[in-house]
């Protein structure tokens, strides 16, 4: 079969995610996940809300396929929620939660969308959480009987997988920082976790077979050290936020720097003979969520950057944040999306796609003329695309720019607060209206420009 992502073009996608945008959350045999649980720790989420509702989209999924397919993009990638199928985390799929990501599947497919699906966007069954979670070995073993049993149902019609989003997120904000679900601040479990995510996409690799499609999508990001000083910081922290991830999948190895900021990697006992070898050559392609750089300085001594928590074992850092940012606080650099791709594809040689780029905007209210004016996210959009587009010339392998994201969601610990959508959901009316953005517009007219949406692809007939 041929790769599902054509080389020397670049396809226009939106994404979304199960927990932001599903609700339903006890719906159809659905278990609880660790967001679940997570939301209702006191002051654990910004403004105290949580994903029972979202986005309604368990239910409006027909009108939200429509919105997709207006926005021109040939792509639209959606995660899967493991604790929808297969509550337990382990054992036997749920029927009704198939049907529901079975009809999504034939819909989009129907109206020439083509659907990519990742297996893990952080909603992990609690059940397995209550076992230990990522820092376990078990859990990596779990997902890999998920995924693959997912893939055996839907891997007729998706062609595009993605085992985890952004692992860095999942292991470490989750079990170091505890800002994320499980909310854990254990830095050496992070680690451990931090493989195990790994071992579960190697683990799925094996189960599946050479089959052509199956990604991974890291956040990763370029390390600017903010003084000359810092350089060593930087490098240590490239480590655990960059080449945990890549090393492997390149080398089958995690190199000397890493495994001493983190001495469970060098734990025979966690990354046991065959691991490495397993995660090693084990993706088609690579999914790069881009925000924003990163700048360490030197720690001023003592009490470490709260944001510092998330990169344990470093050791003793400041995270500077320069102008302009966003809503949530994340400086804007388009700079550092060209020059991430033309790095990554250098140092991988896979088929890159930006699976997530994107800005929250102070737009949370409709103007008097009831429109969402959002020409700040437009801006952002543009130039972002531009970075795409200037790598691309630099000689990068780049197939894909996926706008994150279609609606405004639930943004995991800040809630409904940041908006991240081209479509504006008016949460005072219960029917959560769905309202485009001038953004929405915006990309519509790009999909078209660049010739990138589905129905405009010479020979692309959705098989
Ligand atoms: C990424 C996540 C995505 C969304 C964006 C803003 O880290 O993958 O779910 O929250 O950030």
């Amino acid at each position: 079969m041929a790769h599902p992502l054509q080389p020397g073009r670049l396809a226009l996608g939106t994404a979304t995610a199960s927990f932001q945008i599903e609700g339903s959350a006890t719906a159809d045999g659905r278990g609880p996940s660790i967001w679940d649980t997570f939301c209702e720790v006191p002051g654990a989420v910004r403004d105290g809300s949580d994903g029972t509702r979202a986005c309604d989209s368990y239910l409006r999924w027909e009108e939200d396929v429509d919105l997709v397919a207006g926005l021109n993009v040939e792509w639209y990638r959606f995660s899967l929620a493991w604790p929808r199928l297969m509550p337990e985390g382990t054992g036997r799929l749920e029927p009704r939660g198939l049907a529901y990501y079975d009809r999504l599947v034939d819909t989009l497919l129907a109206r020439g969308i083509r659907p990519t699906a990742t297996l893990y966007h952080w909603d992990l069954p609690q059940p397995l959480e209550d076992a230990g979670g990522w820092p376990e070995r078990a859990t990596a073993e779990a997902f890999a009987a998920y995924g693959a049993a997912v893939h055996a149902r839907l891997g007729d019609r998706v062609e595009l997988w993605a085992s985890h989003n952004e692992p860095w997120c999942a292991a470490y904000l989750g079990y170091a920082a505890g800002v994320h679900a499980p909310g854990r601040r254990e830095g050496g479990a992070a680690h451990r976790a931090a493989h195990h995510l790994m071992l579960g996409h190697g683990l799925l690799r094996q189960a599946i077979g050479d089959v052509e499609g199956l990604g991974i999508v890291c956040n990763l990001a370029p390390v600017w050290p903010e003084t000359p000083e810092a350089a060593p910081l930087a490098d240590r922290l490239d480590a655990v936020r960059n080449r945990v991830w890549l090393d492997p999948l390149v080398d089958g190895a995690y190199d000397d720097v890493l495994l001493d900021v983190a001495p469970e990697l060098a734990d025979p006992t966690v990354v046991r003979d065959g691991d490495l070898a397993l995660i090693h050559g084990s993706a088609d392609w690579l999914g790069i969520n881009y925000y924003t750089p990163i700048r360490p300085a030197l720690g001023t001594g003592g009490s470490e950057h709260p944001e510092g928590a998330a990169y344990p074992g470093v050791g003793d850092l400041d995270l500077v944040v320069r102008d302009p940012r966003t809503d949530i606080g994340w400086e804007i650099a388009a700079e550092g999306l060209e020059e991430l791709l033309v790095q990554v594809h250098r140092r991988t040689g896979l088929p890159l796609v930006v699976t997530e780029n994107g800005a929250a905007m102070a737009d949370r209210e409709r103007d008097a003329a009831g429109v969402v004016d959002d020409q700040d996210r437009i801006a952002y959009l543009r130039d972002h695309l531009a970075a795409t587009d200037a790598a691309i010339a630099s000689g990068a392998d780049v197939r894909g720019y996926f706008v994150w994201t279609l609606l405004d969601n639930f943004e995991w610990a800040e809630g409904y607060t940041k908006t991240f959508g081209l479509v504006h959901v008016d949460r005072d009316h219960d029917d959560l209206p769905r309202v485009p953005k001038a953004s929405y517009h915006w990309v519509a007219d790009e999909a078209v420009r660049r010739g990138s949406s589905f129905r405009g692809v010479a020979g692309a007939d959705g098989a």
